[in-house]
């Protein structure tokens, strides 16, 4: 038996591939809005139920309450608010009750349909506030709601009518939740633990897989490949780095790659319970939460991300989280480890900072093994090479 969708049911917003011509030419005739790169990672996985139960952009009254309580109106637990905004002049234009035609940035091409429910006014720095922690712009997603977000938001349920193009190279490793669900269900896999990132696998991330593979029967790694922030490492690279190191250290009958068409928000804590839900939708049972995941800068404790679930009872939000310390190679122990299973000091771990690391692959030099997989290592100094 397959884990519950979040809300209870798997949301498909997709046109029917006979209905879908038709629907793009009528929209030639609507009035549109253009979606940000944000908003088009979300349209699509709307569209295929990783954002389950919502339909579509939220409306005025899960807004707040996520923003507020961290809950949808209806109660169930959402911590991150998924809305498409629009400037007051554009908003003008829109009547409620109407259908909008949702356009691609870069090539004007209508993906989408915009049901539209309700166009409102919402409180930027309160969001940032709440949500983020913190009303600095210099935080990736405060700086777009400050900046690139439009005054008005605008709720509705959405219809896909296109997706945007997937480079080739990612093709082979993109499956929607109902796919990943089906995928699960034919290995027999009862449990299957994913593991959310936006970087290259390093070791320690290799052990907290590691760690959760031994007591699930499957692994996902799940990639986050819509928007990333400037120096994170480009996900064409991280794709190679990580095809690189499945092959040659993971089992391949237990552990699936797939890559998730999001966006990064950098929101830590409400993120992490984010990314945790749209894990469910996917099919997934167990989530990995390490050392200040989906952190930047330093705007959260390194372990507020798994503290925050303590505010929520289990069933609420129905995946379980793996939470792990912060782990590093011990050269006395001669292995991974982390502060709960290595007595030993500071000084005999291999700890790298990434601007040390960035350094290092920057001048083609290897970082120690302990720290990466030289596949993983060669991989990064090429592409560095590459755009240099
Ligand atoms: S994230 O933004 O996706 O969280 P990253 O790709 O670095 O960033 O991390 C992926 C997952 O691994 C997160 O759950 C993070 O907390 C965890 N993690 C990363 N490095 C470590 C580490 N050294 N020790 C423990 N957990 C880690």
């Amino acid at each position: 038996m397959s884990i519950a969708p979040h809300g209870g049911k798997l949301v498909n917003r997709e046109a029917p591939p006979e209905a879908r011509a038709d629907l793009v030419a009528k929209a030639a005739a609507l009035p549109s809005v253009t979606l940000g790169e944000r908003e088009s990672s979300d349209l699509e996985l709307l569209a295929v139920g990783a954002l389950s139960p919502l339909e579509g952009f939220m409306g005025r009254a899960d807004y707040e309450r996520v923003v507020g309580e961290m809950r949808l109106a209806s109660g169930l637990v959402w911590s991150i608010p998924v809305t498409l905004s629009a400037s007051r002049a554009e908003a003008a234009a829109l009547a409620e009750g109407r259908d909008v035609a949702l356009r691609d940035r870069a090539t004007g091409a209508v993906r989408g349909l915009l049901h539209l429910e309700e166009k409102y006014e919402y409180d930027k720095k309160r969001e940032a506030r709440e949500v983020y922690r913190t009303e600095e712009t210099a935080h990736p997603a405060v700086g777009f709601l400050m900046g690139e977000a439009g005054d008005v938001l605008l709720g509705g349920k959405v219809t896909l009518l296109a997706r945007a193009a997937v480079p080739p190279d990612e093709a082979p490793h993109r499956r929607d939740p109902a796919q990943t669900r089906a995928y699960f269900a034919e290995k027999g896999w009862r449990t299957v633990v994913a593991f959310q990132t936006r970087n290259p696998i390093h070791r320690a991330h290799e052990y907290l897989t590691k760690v959760a593979l031994e007591i699930c029967d499957g692994l996902m790694i799940h990639p986050i490949v819509g928007y990333t922030k400037g120096d994170d490492i480009p996900a064409p690279v991280r794709l190679r780095c990580y095809v690189a190191l499945l092959e040659r250290y993971y089992p391949a009958e237990r552990t699936l790659l797939s890559l998730l068409p999001a966006a990064m928000r950098y929101g830590g804590p409400r993120e992490a319970i984010f990314h945790a839900t749209m894990r469910k939708n996917y099919g997934c049972t167990h989530f990995i939460v390490g050392r200040d995941h989906a952190g930047v800068g330093s705007y959260y404790g390194t372990y507020d991300a798994q503290r925050i679930f303590d505010g929520f009872a289990p069933d609420e939000i129905g995946i379980t989280p793996l939470m792990f310390e912060h782990s590093f190679w011990c050269k006395r122990c001669g292995s991974m480890a982390s502060s709960k299973t290595c007595p030993h000091a500071a000084a005999d771990r291999v700890a790298l900072s990434g601007t040390k690391v960035r350094e290092l692959l920057r001048a083609g030099e290897m970082p120690p093994p302990e720290f990466s997989r030289p596949e993983v290592a060669q991989i990064l100094i090429d592409s560095m090479k590459e755009t240099a």
